[in-house]
């Protein structure tokens, strides 16, 4: 790694080091190493998709069988599992310094890794409802049926089976959102893992972390149009700079190596 990135991932682990309640904030970019496409910067999904036709509530309403396909492409196809930024963040919440995971994903893979207070901004594929009868299913059940077709509710028939996720014109879940809130004004230390922070509310965490006084730190592929607010930037691959951060941040605790 070249010498800019390793002097800011040791700034990184520095300033995990000196923390009290580090937040970490994820998008899109922290499951690429997983397989799963992000929306925006190369080849992302809304080159591919129209967000209004695929991702919003109308578009739903209009045609699910759309959602579905792109369902597919999302989650299925990939069948993700954790990658090694997934897991160095679940140990930085082992170690008592990351006190929560905010997440735009729907993907699990968070939870999946092991960190445990995970607030999921867009929600998840974790339960699927009915919108005609109210049944409610699991996703993996949900998994199973589309790798063959699109699924159907089996008590009404209805093809308005949608999951817990949050599509565009649909408000954010408010218990989870004014937690984050909380979270991003307490924490000393945010930091954002594979976001373009362009969605809001979601962006708007950053700011308010900064506000309140904490220090900002980003692992991102490429650069977005906020990083002049952030004390330290690394901009590469979070499956291979969150580890190397962990590394960092223990031999700075321990002493080790
Ligand atoms: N490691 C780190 N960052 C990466 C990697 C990687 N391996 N691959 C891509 N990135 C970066 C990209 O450079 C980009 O800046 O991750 C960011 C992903 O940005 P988006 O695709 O816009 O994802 P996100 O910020 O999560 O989007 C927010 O938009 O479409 C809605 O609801 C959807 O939750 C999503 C929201
Ligand atoms: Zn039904």
């Amino acid at each position: 790694m070249t010498d800019i990135i390793e002097e800011q991932i040791k700034k990184i682990s520095r300033m995990l080091a000196e923390a009290k309640h580090a937040v970490v904030f994820t998008g899109s970019g922290i499951s690429a190493e997983s397989g799963i496409p992000t929306f925006r910067g190369t080849d992302g999904l809304w080159l591919r998709y129209n967000p209004e036709e695929v991702a919003s509530i109308y578009g739903f309403k209009r045609n699910p069988a759309k959602f579905w396909e792109f369902a597919k492409e999302l989650i299925v196809k990939t069948k993700a599992s954790p990658n090694p930024a997934h897991y160095a963040i679940a140990e930085l919440e082992k170690e008592g310094v990351v006190k929560a995971v905010i997440t735009q994903n729907i993907d699990m893979l968070h939870q999946n890794a092991g960190s445990k207070k995970v607030l999921e901004l867009h929600g998840s594929m974790s339960y699927v409802d009915c919108l005609d009868c109210g049944a409610e299913y699991e996703w993996e059940y949900i998994e199973k049926v589309l790798e063959e077709k699109q699924p159907v509710c089996e008590n009404c028939g209805s093809e308005f089976l949608k999951p817990r996720v949050v599509f565009f014109g649909e408000p954010l879940p408010p218990d989870v959102l004014s937690e984050a809130m909380e979270e991003s004004k307490r924490c000393d230390l945010f930091i954002v893992v594979g976001s373009s922070l362009v969605v809001y509310p979601a962006a708007s965490l950053p700011d308010m972390a900064k506000r309140s006084g904490a220090k900002l730190a980003m692992v991102n592929l490429e650069p977005t149009e906020k990083d002049n607010i952030f004390d330290a930037i690394v901009y590469g691959k979070a499956g291979e700079i969150m580890p190397r951060v962990v590394e960092e941040f223990k031999r700075l605790r321990y002493g080790e190596g």
